[in-house]
């Protein structure tokens, strides 16, 4: 049984694949059936979302199959029902489940009691399914990945930060983080993220200027600085990270052709200016819309390799 639950569960080469279904399905959108029957899915979300329930509902249903929506609130997996039985009771019922939830080790304890495949619809650690449309993204605007550079600045400690880092390295790029001290990703995925480039030919690198890190970039992301869960900390964040706004003179240290990606929900006047995300470089959209196609991938690749 495979899951999807951190970037680095796919090698390098079934990276490239689920980028390669991506495209196909996105050119050709009812070409695959895993889910005929209908067969159900299910997608949980003990945080807020807007983007990546669309996009699973939509993306389950173009597969054939029935998006169930289980509002984590009502569920209270965890507390009202540990984990494990919760895992053992969905996974009797639906083909797979997706999950958006707090710390990492639920979801692992999820996919390890569940007998369907899980796919990680961001945790407090990791975004893989943002990841993967992001790099289908900057493919799509570059026409290739590797040996490109990848900056992101800002909260480089947060799930983006993470899922860059590894999904970066397994495409073989130059990934570069930059933010303030206190900011830094957890040392075990930026060590990961070191084994995975060298043998992909890529790189990351920790700049602490964030004009040296941008520095001739192909693709600039930011996210923003007060993650789903950080809100008490917002004015500590606030008053820390506005060196590494992404504003236009910025981004002027980025190749002249360079693009720029946000996960979204996107603070303007925060973490970005307006006139970067609504500007002729920002590309946030399209990644927006590729969350559709990039997890349409990834859920009829784990069909296939169950
Ligand atoms: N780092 C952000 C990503 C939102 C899609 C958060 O966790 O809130």
């Amino acid at each position: 049984m495979r899951h999807f639950l951190r970037d680095d569960d796919l090698t390098p080469e079934e990276f490239e694949a689920v980028l390669d279904r991506a495209l196909e399905l996105k050119s050709d959108p009812y070409a695959a059936k895993p889910f005929a029957g209908p067969q159900t899915v299910a997608m949980i979300f003990d945080k807020p979302t807007l983007r990546t329930q669309a996009s699973f509902a939509v993306a389950i249903s173009d597969l054939g199959g029935n998006p169930m929506l289980v509002d984590g609130n009502l569920a209270m997996i965890g507390v009202r029902e540990s984990i494990a039985d919760t895992a053992r009771v969905l996974g009797r019922m639906t083909s797979a489940i997706v999950w958006r939830t707090g710390d990492q080790a639920r979801i692992d304890e999820m996919a390890q009691c569940a007998g369907v495949p899980v796919v990680n619809a961001l945790t407090d650690q990791f975004h893989p399914c943002q990841g993967l449309a992001d790099l289908l993204t900057v493919r799509e605007h570059k026409g290739a990945l590797a040996g490109l550079t990848l900056t992101m600045v800002g909260d480089t400690a947060s799930n983006m930060g993470h899922t860059y880092l590894l999904s970066g390295a397994l495409a073989g790029m130059h990934v570069r983080l930059s933010g303030p001290d206190g900011f830094q990703p957890l040392p075990d995925v930026f060590a990961r993220a070191t084994e995975i480039a060298a043998a992909t030919g890529g790189s990351v690198t920790w700049v602490s200027d964030p004009r040296d890190a941008v520095s001739g970039a192909d693709a600039v992301a930011t996210d923003t600085w007060v993650s789903m869960g950080k809100e008490d900390e917002a004015a500590h964040r606030l008053a820390k990270f506005h060196p590494w706004q992404l504003d236009s003179r910025l981004l002027s240290e980025a190749a002249p052709d360079a693009i720029v990606l946000h996960c979204l929900p996107a603070y303007r006047g925060k973490e970005i200016t307006a006139e970067v995300i609504d500007g002729p470089q920002s590309v946030v959209f399209d990644e927006a819309g590729n969350r559709l196609h990039a997890q349409k991938a990834i859920l009829s690749k784990l069909m296939e390799w169950r």
